[in-house]
């Protein structure tokens, strides 16, 4: 069993990018730049974003953090993002979710200028991936494939089950583990809260992505020996003994199964990791405007 180094791979993709930017910089082009908005004061969400500026800092990029308080309107949210848009010292900037239930996510991401969504929640960069085209990958899909790509896991014509079906990970990890690609090139399958016999396809899996939250789901007797698993799950579960009071446990029975695995990636220091450097990533491209 090997373990997917998520978090030494994204430390190193971070030193790649500084080099870039400072190359760039050198060459006098403009510091790039993203911008975040966070809404309330999720736990989770703080954290994410805090190092979201954090691996700014360690790719040399300029951020902007713009916060407002769970009560912010739709319309006003709408008014800032239409300025990040025509601001051209932005080149890609994110609104984090989720968001509070009176405001509608579809209408934000939909107000965001397709070629600052770094996101890739849009649905031009999601058509775009679908088909094929160059566009804005969104940030865990693409460190999934990241990963398997530089850990040379072959995916061409494996059985490749993805648990979940959201918009954020499940349908677009299954849309590029199908592509006419490596990483891809994979029969994909997708189970959800309807599937019937999970337990069964997922014995069948050379590859596991596991995207459903709900900690530990995938068990040892799901597991074929040798598979490949992700665990893309990060619930925050109750644990005196740390000081913020609770611990990340992923969609996987990790002590349990990794002892049947070829790879597979821990929580946390696996795919969470990544998932912060592909924003990275379509931020410098944004900078070089190497996409739109
Ligand atoms: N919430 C959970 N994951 C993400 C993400 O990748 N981007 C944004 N904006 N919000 C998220």
């Amino acid at each position: 069993m090997e373990l997917i180094d998520g978090k030494y791979i994204a430390d190193t993709i971070k030193q790649e990018i500084a080099e870039t930017v400072k190359q760039m910089m050198a060459e006098g082009k403009k510091q790039p730049h993203l911008a975040a908005i966070l809404v309330g004061h999720d736990g989770g969400s703080e954290t994410y974003v805090a190092h979201k500026v954090k691996a700014c800092e360690q790719c040399g990029f300029k951020s902007t953090l713009i916060r407002y308080e769970a009560d912010v309107t739709e319309s006003e949210l709408i008014e800032t993002i239409e300025k990040l848009n025509s601001d051209t010292d932005i080149d890609g900037f994110i609104v984090q979710l989720p968001l509070p239930k009176h405001i509608s996510e579809q209408k934000i991401i939909e107000a965001i200028d397709y070629r600052k969504d770094v996101d890739g929640f849009h649905p031009i960069n999601v058509g775009r991936m679908s088909i094929g085209l160059p566009c804005y990958l969104s940030a865990t899909p693409a460190g999934i494939i990241e990963l398997l790509a530089r850990y040379n896991i072959n995916t061409k014509g494996a059985n490749c089950v993805v648990l979940g079906r959201s918009n954020i990970v499940g349908k677009p990890v299954a849309s590029l583990m199908m592509q006419k690609h490596n990483p891809g090139d994979a029969t994909v399958t997708v189970c959800h809260s309807a599937t019937k016999n999970i337990k069964e396809i997922c014995s069948q899996a050379d590859i596991i992505i596991a995207a459903l939250g709900s900690p530990g789901f995938v068990t040892e007797d799901m597991v074929k020996e040798g598979a490949v698993i992700i665990d893309v799950g990060t619930t925050r579960v109750p644990d005196a003994t740390r000081k913020s009071g609770f611990r990340l446990r992923g969609d996987v029975d990790f002590d349990n199964v990794a002892p049947k695995c070829s790879f597979i990636t821990p929580v946390p220091g696996g795919v969470g990791p990544m998932t912060i450097v592909s924003l990275m990533k379509n931020t410098l491209l944004a900078a070089q405007h190497a996409i739109y």
